[in-house]
């Protein structure tokens, strides 16, 4: 098939393409490297299967008319976005262009030429959990941040192009991801930052109490679940999540990963406002409508992040 893959050179955008590329999809690759790395897509570079990477934005829509009229794609996986909440509070109008206009202009593309969009949201959007049930695609959303309400607006519009004209689109709302390719600087994920800091020998700060809780998911599960919801349309027209199914506070996630009490510290939270402080996923939509389910436990997960920020010299 042919597929544009938004956001590709970035850190969960390259194990998606990297996938289809093994499946043997002829694949465009759209990103402004705003985020992005080229080499995290260097090991594809000479693949018959990456017809183009192109380094260009989603908000240049001369330039997606031209794709799409060039190429009509069958599947557009949208990742291409601003995803740090930080900079969402600081700045939102980047993240409201980016998150929202982008993926209409990205949208109306797929209009014209029938394109099933894959819209990748984040389980930010949701409130807290309030019990051990975790949370399913029912529980109540809150926009807590201006990333959380950009990425809320984008569903919305992704959803009615279903509704109003039959487009095939779907919403999916991962968990906390993590692995191999996520940055290990301050704009990273938790779990990045705290193995590069344990393997530097330097302490793990821990913004608020450490009480809130995150259900991490693997960066390969993600991948498999993004795919697959672009290949069935059991999900067109739905909202699905996809998590661990564990929740782990950040206190037991710094001392899983440093074992050593004296190196853990505690300072004040940069945004408490918009912190949500359990995340539990429920994943049962997935596993009954494309028979997904996460296979990498914490565990194993973090063994193999930890090897490759040691190994990958791209920290
Ligand atoms: N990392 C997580 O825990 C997580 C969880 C759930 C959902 N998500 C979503 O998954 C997607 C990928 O996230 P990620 O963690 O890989 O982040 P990332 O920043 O590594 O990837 C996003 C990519 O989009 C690119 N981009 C940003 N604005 C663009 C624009 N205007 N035009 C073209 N490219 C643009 C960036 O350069 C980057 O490569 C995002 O939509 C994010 O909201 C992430």
């Amino acid at each position: 098939m042919n597929i544009l893959l938004t956001g590709g050179a970035g850190f969960i955008g390259r194990w998606v393409a990297k996938q289809l590329l093994e499946e043997g999809h002829q694949l465009w690759i759209l990103d402004n490297l705003s985020n992005g790395r080229e080499v995290n897509i260097e090991e594809f570079k000479d693949h018959p299967g990456l017809k183009q990477f192109i380094k260009g934005s989603i908000l240049d829509e001369t330039l997606l008319t031209d794709l799409f009229q060039e190429n009509k794609y069958e599947i557009c996986y949208h990742l291409a976005a601003s995803i740090n909440v930080q900079d969402s509070i600081d700045d939102p109008r980047t993240t409201f262009n980016n998150d929202t206009i982008g993926t209409f202009y990205v949208l109306e593309q797929c209009r014209r030429y029938n394109t099933k969009v894959v819209f990748m949201s984040t389980c930010m959007v949701y409130d807290r959990s309030l019990d051990n049930l975790g949370i399913n695609e029912l529980h109540p959303t809150k926009p807590a941040s201006p990333y959380a309400g950009a990425k809320v607006a984008a569903e919305n519009m992704v959803l009615s192009y279903y509704h109003a004209y039959g487009l095939p689109t779907v919403v999916i709302r991962p968990f906390n991801t993590y692995g191999p390719f996520q940055k290990t600087g301050g704009e990273g994920g938790v779990v990045a930052i705290f193995l590069k800091n344990q393997l530097n020998g330097m302490d793990l700060n821990i913004y608020g109490e450490g009480t809130q809780t995150r259900d991490l998911l693997f960066v390969e599960d993600c991948a498999r679940f993004v795919i697959a919801a672009g290949f069935s349309s059991s999900v067109d027209g739905e909202i699905v999540n996809a998590g661990l199914g564990q929740d782990i506070s950040i206190n037991d996630l710094a001392f899983e990963i440093v074992k050593d009490k004296s190196k853990i510290k505690h300072v004040k939270h940069i945004h408490p406002q918009s912190e949500i402080q359990k995340l539990l996923s429920d994943s049962t939509k997935a596993k009954q409508l494309i028979d997904w389910e996460p296979k990498v436990s914490l565990s194993e997960g973090l063994r193999r992040t930890k090897e490759w920020i040691e190994t990958s010299g791209l920290i």
